[in-house]
């Protein structure tokens, strides 16, 4: 079944990323369909770059949004509304992600208001779960995620506006990675409780793999089954890296 799903190659710049930096986003665009055109290609840069992003792109990959705030707009200061991504060129928004779960204490109740505004907006929410290295040693990996998805899904979403990624936060910024088969254990509960969650599309929707994606470890990470391509943070951050990723699926 997850053979039929178009994989995406996403991005996540993080707060890395100045006006110099859309050469580079220029360049993934330009690569995109050659390099990489059996799946779809996202660059998340941060919310400054968006509109110019867009632009960059010129219509070759899509651009994201990294955080929205749920309400559509109001006296919110430093925050930026799905619509107000939408507004810039923006087509996904990553939720949830553990950066923002950690710095922001974000629970999946914020979590899933977030991606309902995404929905709300016309953008697709990227919604991302993933266990610490405490709880995976103590054996609550599947407890975790499956808290997270019952908790941070929102309502009403399709395979064509959600994405589910998985990132164990032990394996983000650090080099480090599961084995192939502790992805594949985690990818599978997840398959199994969207389906479960989302009757007529679970099945379908994309299940992103990102923590310490690299060219060097992406075919084999990409292989796995019910992985559905990845949520890239590093190594996005230059067309040579990305596209040695993204290239998986020439
Ligand atoms: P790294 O690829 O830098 O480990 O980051 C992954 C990530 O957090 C993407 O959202």
């Amino acid at each position: 079944m997850s053979n039929a799903i178009r994989p995406l190659a996403a991005g996540n710049w993080k707060m890395n990323g100045v006006t110099a930096s859309l050469a580079e986003i220029k360049a993934i665009a330009e690569a995109a369909a050659t390099e990489a055109g059996g799946a779809d290609v996202l660059i998340c840069p941060p919310a400054t770059l968006i509109s110019a992003a867009r632009a960059a792109a010129g219509g070759k990959i899509a651009i994201g949004g990294q955080d929205c705030h749920a309400k559509p707009s109001g006296a919110h200061t430093g925050d930026i509304s799905a619509e107000q991504l939408k507004d810039a060129g923006a087509s996904h928004v990553i939720v949830g992600h553990s950066e923002r779960r950690a710095d922001h204490g974000e629970s999946d109740e914020a979590v899933r208001a977030k991606a309902e505004a995404a929905l709300r907006a016309g953008l697709t929410a990227i919604v991302c779960v993933g266990e610490t290295h405490l709880q995976r040693e103590a054996g609550q990996t599947l407890t975790v995620v499956g808290r997270q998805l019952s908790g941070s899904l929102p309502h009403g979403a399709t395979a064509q506006n959600l994405v589910v990624a998985y990132e164990p936060v032990w394996a983000i910024g650090t080099g480090l990675t599961p084995t192939p088969a502790d992805v594949a254990e985690v990818h599978g509960f997840i398959r199994h409780e969207l389906v479960d969650l989302m009757p007529g599309e679970g099945a379908k929707v994309r299940i992103l793999y990102g923590g310490s994606v690299k060219p060097s470890n992406a075919a084999e990470l990409m292989a796995v089954g019910n992985v559905n391509g990845a949520l890239v943070g590093g190594a996005s951050l230059t067309a040579k890296d990305f596209m040695g990723i993204a290239s998986v699926y020439k």
